[in-house]
């Protein structure tokens, strides 16, 4: 086994046994110190190779597993034996409209996709696996991350990209139809990604095409990409913290009405146990009913504040938004109020050392805006930037997956020809290293 394939192994099967590091030692009977030095980088001088016969005592307990039913089914769910483009297809084409199209399954088996682009995100190995595949980037609305990582992450594995944004330069503004558009750019491409402002606009560019379509984000509707990226950032977090998602308490503050990154997010979290959610919105900017009455149902504890003093203690995950005024229809607030911006004081306040601060970006830095202060910059509990980083692997996974050549991805990997900086951010926490 390579090295980094080692790494992946065990980070996939501590994650499909859902275990923690510790108690992952424990289950297949080595020390805690011996697994912490086969999850090292191999540049480390502490990295070791693990033995053949733990490997195999894994994969046994992997096989024992994989007789369990799984344990949540998505109403989309094909055979939980089909390839992973199937189980999460969406009206029986290879689409990602909505998180509704994973279960717990399937979205962990994302996540070893993710796994095993990791290599290349981090700028240590190459992939041509898309090579002569082009992908089109429709984006109605405005958007730095959502677009330009899709695109990097066509490109590392080997595609090309065009873009479109606004409105403006479309012929959507000489009265064509979304229908006539996602056909006819359905002749040029292999892949669209759209962003679109109204709710369910997606869905239509879906329908008008059997190429693989992907919801960028549609009004205050979803963002699967930017969810599924949240929870596999999550998952890494908490791997490294010894914590399981199982149990945790997880506090959302901020739009939650209007934040289409925190409905697709609760409802992916949803699919986990027994999980506490503090919900803490300005008056009139709380979580649509529809989606707590979707969470309770769940068995999960939802509790609704306004006090973000209160609301945060005890918390494994701060999820802060921004206020989304460009959805705003008669909803007077301009900005947080002070008692409402979450920074370092109100941390070190409220939260523990091993407390998660995220945040979907962008956040508002303008005055009055009070989002996600800007003084936690140097705080390693702040992940933002390591959120964003999952977003090239993430969003890998899903391009190779629904293209069908995830299980091809792992053989096309050669050595980069250039060199990177260690660290990619000049406040980037120790274990943010591209190794
Ligand atoms: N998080 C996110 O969707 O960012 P962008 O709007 O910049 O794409």
């Amino acid at each position: 086994m390579r090295m980094s394939d080692q790494q992946t192994f065990l980070r996939d099967a501590m994650r499909r046994m859902n275990l923690t590091r510790d108690n992952f030692s424990d289950r297949i009977g080595v020390r805690k110190r011996a697994l912490d030095t086969w999850l090292l980088p191999e540049t480390s001088g502490e990295f070791r190779v693990m033995p053949d016969i733990v490997s195999k005592f894994v994969n046994e307990i992997l096989a024992g597993e994989s007789t369990k039913s799984p344990l949540t089914q998505s109403v989309y769910i094909a055979r939980p034996d089909a390839p992973l483009r199937e189980q999460i297809s969406y009206n029986g084409k290879p689409q990602l409209l909505s998180v509704d199209q994973f279960s717990r399954d399937s979205l962990e088996q994302l996540f070893r996709v993710t796994d095993i682009m990791q290599p290349i995100a981090r700028r240590q190995k190459v992939s041509r696996i898309l090579e002569g595949a082009v992908l089109a980037n429709l984006f109605f609305e405005a958007s730095t991350r959502t677009r330009i990582s899709f695109g990097a992450a066509f490109c590392r594995l080997g595609g090309s990209v065009c873009d479109t944004t606004g409105f403006t330069f479309s012929s959507m503004t000489k009265g064509e139809s979304i229908y006539d558009t996602s056909r006819v750019i359905s002749g040029y491409v292999d892949a669209l990604v759209v962003r679109h402002p109204e709710q369910g606009a997606v869905d239509e560019f879906a329908r008008a095409t059997n190429i693989p379509v992907i919801n960028g984000g549609d009004g205050p509707g979803e963002h699967p990409s930017q969810a599924i990226l949240d929870l596999y950032t999550i998952q890494r977090e908490f791997s490294r913290l010894g914590k399981l998602i199982d149990g945790a308490h997880i506090v959302m503050a901020g739009d939650l009405k209007y934040g289409r990154t925190v409905h697709s997010l609760i409802k992916l979290l949803a699919l986990y146990r027994g999980l506490r959610f503090t919900l803490i919105a300005p008056p009139g900017l709380e979580m649509p009913a529809h989606i707590l009455d979707r969470i309770a149902r769940g068995g999960h504890v939802v509790e609704q504040s306004t006090s973000l003093a209160q609301g945060l203690k005890g918390a494994d995950i701060v999820y802060a938004t921004r206020i989304q005024k460009e959805r705003f229809a008669d909803e007077a607030i301009e900005g947080y109020t002070p008692d409402f911006q979450i920074n370092q004081a109100m941390i070190d306040a409220t939260c523990s050392a091993d407390t998660i601060v995220m945040h979907p970006l962008p956040r508002d830095g303008r005055p009055g805006a009070n989002d996600l202060s800007t003084d936690l910059n140097h705080d390693p509990r702040l992940a933002i930037f390591r959120q964003t980083d999952n977003g090239i692997p993430v969003r890998m996974a899903i391009f190779a997956t629904l293209l069908g050549v995830e299980n091809q991805v792992q053989h096309s990997m050669r050595d980069v020809s250039w060199r990177s900086p260690h660290h990619v951010g000049p406040d980037d926490a120790v274990f943010d290293g591209l190794d």
